[in-house]
């Protein structure tokens, strides 16, 4: 706090790094951020959001600057199935987008599959720069679109498959992002997610995914609606395994099945 509060970015560089949780807050519930914006300290603020919004590749894992996981592994098989979902109609013809690249398991199965065209939305530069590193900036037939979702999908599509799967965002954005389907997708096209909603109880789980279902179908009041038609497929999921789990805060998936969704627009 007291490196904060005097603008002290070499000292801030070297707490950071041996481990002070930039989040923390003291007896007055302040937190380092506040000390240093609060004396105007634009330098040391913009270093704590930059530790703050970090992005870390750690024994094949995605995990943010909490420690919380972006990403894992034991995830493998149900992005094979999202990625063989998104090309199953339209094989190498197919035009696919994927929102979220995180440790790019499911970018991987993609392109086994060869599609026509791959275009990849991410926002974290942090991301980008694994990305740029291992390649997918020049891989033939695949796009990177830099930015979010949010700032650069008006300018892409059709697709013949999408698959949306980002981190740290709410409902009400996956419900943006719904809105803009009916022009992303091409006729028949297939849209999937990663099914993550509410992940700690299976009833809660299926209960969620019918009320995503119905606001898919839902054909709204004066306008052409969304017009997808969902489905949802249960694979099984044994994550127990204590040691997936190590160096992980907090373990974010409890379920016994994943109930994988396939929504196609209707033609
Ligand atoms: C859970 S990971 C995606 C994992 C991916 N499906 C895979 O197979 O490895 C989420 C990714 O979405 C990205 N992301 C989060 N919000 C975003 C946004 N608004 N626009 C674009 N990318 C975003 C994150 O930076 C992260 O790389």
């Amino acid at each position: 706090m007291a490196a904060a509060a005097a603008g002290d970015a070499e000292s801030v560089a070297a707490l950071l790094s041996a481990g002070a949780p930039w989040h923390e807050l003291d007896e007055d519930g302040c937190c380092a951020g506040e000390y240093a914006s609060g004396s105007g300290h634009v330098e040391v603020v913009r270093q704590l959001l930059d530790w703050a919004e970090r992005a870390t590749y750690r024994d094949g894992q995605l995990v943010d600057a909490e420690g919380e996981a972006v990403m894992m592994t034991w995830e493998a098989p149900l992005m094979r199935e999202h990625a063989r979902i998104l090309c199953a109609a339209k094989g190498r013809a197919a035009r696919v987008l994927n929102v979220g690249f995180g440790l790019g398991i499911i970018d991987g199965y993609i392109a086994e599959l060869a599609p026509a065209r791959h275009t990849i939305v991410e926002a974290h530069p942090d991301v980008l720069a694994h990305m740029a590193a291992r390649g997918w900036t020049h891989r033939p037939g695949v796009s990177v679109v830099p930015g979010r979702w949010q700032d650069v999908i008006a300018d892409l599509g059709p697709f013949d498959g999408v698959f949306f799967d980002t981190y740290g965002e709410y409902a009400e954005d996956m419900r943006e992002f719904h809105a803009h389907l009916p022009r992303l997708l091409s006729p028949g096209g297939v849209y999937s997610f990663f099914n993550g909603l509410c992940p700690d109880n299976i009833f809660f789980n299926m209960v969620q995914g019918e009320v995503v279902k119905l606001e898919l179908a839902r054909r709204v009041q004066g306008g052409e609606g969304l017009g997808l038609e969902t489905q949802y497929r249960a694979m099984p999921m044994d994550t127990s395994d204590g040691s997936i789990w190590k160096g992980i805060r907090n373990r974010y998936w409890h379920l016994p099945v994943y109930m994988v969704p396939t929504c196609t627009l209707k033609a």
